[in-house]
């Protein structure tokens, strides 16, 4: 990475602004259900508890849309990051108001504060001078960990970067270093599996990754708009017409570059997506008309499975299938449990594909699961991410 980390930089005693990416899912009652983005950021922290910095934390959490709605506060997060720490987190009740500003000022070395979610305000995501000079003003350092943020030019991601020194911390030159090396050096055979309900959605990703991988997998939604456009009825199955040509210029793209294009064989199908459906397997080339696809079946398992055998890097961004609905998550599972089992570099990039790999119990089997759901697809499509570009070269 040809940006500073906290490691360049001296913080002895320094009072800190970090951002990170506390994005974490709660149910009704704001219980976080899972906490792998607070843990994620822990080895920072703790680095900058080492050098006994004034920690200011501060996140988004969700879309509040510029006011404050509690739903949305990030108290929870400061109790569950203190049951970690094991270790007082000092929760503002405001992000630059009066409370925030002065526990920020009061603030000694080795105390940990945690500022409201940053998006109460609307000058956060339209990235406002003002607002980032106001953020920036409550430090000497900004550093940015927030990896899963990194795809947004928002105040406490880059603004904020123009008026304190900024660098990165662990977490982000973490996903960097997976992701970095996993695209533009990988051990071969370099294999990437997409899946995801659309195609339009992916587009950047696998125009990038033609240039990059031997095989293409392509798995999910989007593969009934591959088989539309080469002329085979679809039945109900999701299907972006107006991707016809896209997919068949990815097809033709595959070729030229000598890319290994797999698509699924059979696809497990019903007539309604829900639980405790009547479903069936087909070829993907014979689905019915009122029937959708909605897994891969059994005979393109096989054909993933093997395919990624002999590969030596392994991406995979996107499900294979509805995953949510157990009768619909064979395909993902099998994939998941394939991943765990080869001796191979395996990154999974965030989202629903880091989802279902936690689901079935295998996120310890797998080299790195990105933290980042729209930031790892904007980097896989060969983005800069604005929240790195922001950061100080070494
Ligand atoms: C995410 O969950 O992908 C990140 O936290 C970014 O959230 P956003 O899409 O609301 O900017």
């Amino acid at each position: 990475m040809n940006k500073k980390t906290i490691k360049d930089i001296d913080l002895k005693g320094k009072k800190v602004f970090v951002r990170c990416d506390f994005n974490v899912p709660m149910d009704e009652n704001q219980n976080i259900t899972d906490n792998a983005r607070i843990v994620a950021a822990l080895p920072t922290i703790k680095y900058l508890l080492e050098q006994n910095c004034k920690i200011i934390l501060a996140s988004h959490l969700g879309r509040p849309k510029g006011e404050f709605k509690p739903e949305y506060s990030l108290a929870p997060v400061a109790k569950e990051l203190s049951k970690l720490l094991d270790k007082n987190v000092i929760m503002a009740k405001d992000v630059i108001g009066e409370d925030a500003m002065q526990k920020a000022k009061d603030l000694k070395e080795g105390e940990i504060l945690l500022i409201e979610n940053v998006r109460f305000h609307k000058e956060e995501t339209e990235n406002d001078p003002e607002f980032s000079k106001k953020l920036a003003s409550m430090a000497e350092i900004f550093v940015n960990d927030a990896f899963g943020t990194a795809h947004r030019a928002h105040s406490s991601t880059t603004g904020i970067a123009q008026y304190i020194p900024a660098v990165s911390g662990f977490l982000i030159e973490k996903e960097l270093k997976f992701l970095g090396n996993a695209v533009n050096n990988p051990e071969r055979p370099f294999v990437a599996i997409l899946g995801g309900a659309k195609v339009s959605d992916k587009i950047g990703v696998i125009d990038n990754l033609l240039e990059k991988v031997d095989t293409l997998i392509i798995g999910g939604g989007m593969a009934y708009t591959f088989f539309k456009a080469q002329g085979y009825e679809v039945g109900n199955s999701i299907c972006e017409l107006d991707k016809l040509d896209l997919a068949n210029h990815l097809i033709e793209k595959a070729k030229e570059k000598g890319v290994k294009l797999l698509l699924p064989v059979d696809t497990k199908i019903a007539k309604e997506a829900k639980e405790d459906t009547e479903s069936k397997t087909v070829k993907c080339t014979e689905i019915p008309a009122d029937w959708e696809g909605l897994d891969i079946g059994e005979e393109t398992i096989k054909l993933f499975t093997e395919e990624i055998k002999n590969a030596k890097t392994i991406v995979w961004n996107g499900p294979l299938g509805l995953f949510e609905i157990k009768e619909f998550a064979t395909g993902t599972n099998a994939m998941a449990k394939a991943l765990a089992e080869i001796d191979a570099i395996t990154i999974i990039g965030g989202g629903d594909s880091a989802a279902a790999v936690k689901k079935a119990g295998l996120e310890d089997k797998m080299t790195h699961i990105s933290t980042g759901g729209g930031a790892s697809l904007e980097f896989l499509e060969g983005k800069n991410l604005p929240g790195i570009e922001a950061l100080m070269d070494k």
